[in-house]
């Protein structure tokens, strides 16, 4: 017997607007929190980069707007925004069956409060929309990917003013209604959860005193839960056919022993992560959330009616990132040392069955068969893996070649374990490997930390003719599926 996927499953490639489409100026677009991300030094690679790290004030803010020498690759990304045609005839060839695409929030909207969208910015993404429905690829739309109307930071302090939340209806509705027929799936808020690590990049919010403040971030991620689901609804009564997923950053961390402390640690590191689709997809707070917020002096503000939203219009689906897993240890069974690196964001202690990419992240495809069995058993609705992939320094040969078999390496091993997760019965209904037209990084702004199985000719300073480039990997991606999975599964 053949081994292959299931029929319809949706094979693709991820991208988000801030690091891809470029022309963060053009055709009435505002600025938004990405654009003022300036790309870290190689040196501090493997600190997450300060997108994620550093809490952000008014005046860096304004710095770098007014910044015309420093280096902010995400407002040329890989221009899309001049190239999409070139680009989706790239997906086609690969065979894509779905692309994963986000809108710019401040192309519709510039400042994002306005009552009127910007007729540009919506011509723009029918056009691409068109263009992916000429080769029969559905899009599957994020909302918001770590990006947000500058304005609405300045004037009314982010996500952690409810304000925003009919901001944010205002521009799904504008979106829903336009593109209704062209888009059937739609996800809300990327890695929704980053909100309650970070505060800036997705949630606008600004911290004068250089601390991440948790009250002000809970809240705002209270106002993107109730944001989500008043856009769920509205999907679904704009067109029955749309389906909304969740979208979360998704941290499998294992604990470092079998001491019982370290493994009651790993269902705290569960629980902070898990909250997130525990809302979203179960419709309300979970208990352990209560003694997180007591615990942390955390007061969020429910209006009335906000319990209600968040029952009946909970999401159709859950997608999630997979890049790496990580190990976690009690502090009681901590070193001196690693209790002063504990503080790193994602990346945590060593696993020493693992090997780590340039950037530390640890390779673990076995980690996303673990991940979509718990995720499976906890919500058992349809799954996605909307990101995973391998960000690596890549070589462009003379003759215009690409050989990426780490890349290939890497990919072929998490699909292989995807299979064995649908063979255990979980429902999953696509995969969309991270960047598939290489892009600017998110957490370190470098356009070198590539992704894709196609290669931009940009370097980190954003010199280049960005032309795109066939890497191995294209080719093997190709075959995998055209195949449905079989080339890969003997
Ligand atoms: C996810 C984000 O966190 O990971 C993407 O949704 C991001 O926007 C991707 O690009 C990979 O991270 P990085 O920092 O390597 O670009």
């Amino acid at each position: 017997m053949v081994k292959q996927f299931p029929k319809d499953f949706l094979w693709g490639g991820a991208t988000a607007a801030n690091q891809y489409e470029g022309a963060w100026n053009e055709d009435g677009r505002g600025p938004a929190t990405s654009d003022t991300s300036r790309a870290v030094d190689p040196s501090e690679r493997r600190s997450m980069g300060s997108e994620f790290s550093t809490p952000m004030t008014l005046e860096k803010v304004v710095a770098a707007l007014e910044d015309t020498e420093g280096l902010y690759p995400k407002r040329w990304g890989s221009d899309f925004y001049h190239r999409y045609k070139e680009d989706v005839a790239l997906m086609a060839e690969m065979g894509f069956k779905t692309f994963r695409m986000s809108i710019s929030w401040s192309r519709i909207f510039p400042k994002g409060d306005e009552l009127e969208p910007n007729e540009a910015g919506l011509a723009f993404y029918d056009k691409v929309f068109d263009e992916l429905n000429k080769y029969g690829i559905e899009p599957l739309v994020t909302l918001s990917h770590y990006e947000f109307p500058l304005h609405l930071v300045t004037a009314y302090g982010g996500w952690k003013n409810r304000k925003v939340i009919d901001f944010f209806v205002r521009y799904a509705e504008t979106v829903l209604n336009r593109y209704k027929g062209k888009v059937k799936y739609w996800l809300t808020f990327n890695e929704i959860n980053i909100l309650g690590m970070t505060g800036y990049l997705s949630g606008g919010l600004l911290f004068e005193d250089g601390k991440l403040h948790l009250q002000e971030m809970y809240q705002a991620v209270h106002h993107q839960f109730i944001a989500s689901s008043l856009a769920t609804k509205l999907a679904h009564e704009i067109d029955p056919n749309n389906k909304v997923g969740m979208m979360l950053a998704r941290m499998e961390a294992y604990p470092a022993t079998c001491h019982p402390d370290d493994i009651m640690e790993a269902i705290h590191k569960d629980h902070a992560n898990l909250f997130y689709s525990d809302v979203q997809v179960r419709g309300y707070y979970p208990s352990y959330m209560k003694r997180f917020f007591k615990e942390n002096e955390i007061e969020l503000v429910f209006e009335p009616g906000d319990e209600a939203i968040l029952r009946q219009y909970p999401v159709d689906f859950m997608s999630f990132s997979y890049y790496m897993s990580s190990v976690t240890r009690s502090p009681k069974n901590q070193t001196e040392e690693q209790k002063a690196t504990a503080g790193n964001l994602i990346l945590g202690e060593a696993n020493p069955y693992l090997e780590a990419s340039d950037w530390g992240w640890q390779i673990d495809p076995v980690g996303l068969r673990v991940t979509l069995n718990k995720l499976y058993d906890r919500y058992q609705i349809p799954l996605m893996v909307v990101e995973n992939g391998l960000g690596a320094l890549d070589t462009l040969e003379n003759d215009g070649a690409i050989h990426d078999s780490y890349r290939i390496d890497y990919l072929e091993k998490h699909v292989q374990q995807m299979y064995e997760a649908i063979e255990d019965g979980v429902d999953l209904m696509g995969y969309t490997p991270w960047g598939c037209i290489d892009l600017v990084s998110a957490s370190t702004s470098e356009m070198s930390k590539r992704y894709g199985f196609v290669y931009v000719d940009a370097d980190d300073q954003g010199h280049g003719s960005f032309d795109r480039y066939r890497k191995d990997s294209f080719f093997w991606y190709k075959e995998l599926i055209t195949s449905n999975g079989a080339s890969i599964l003997k």
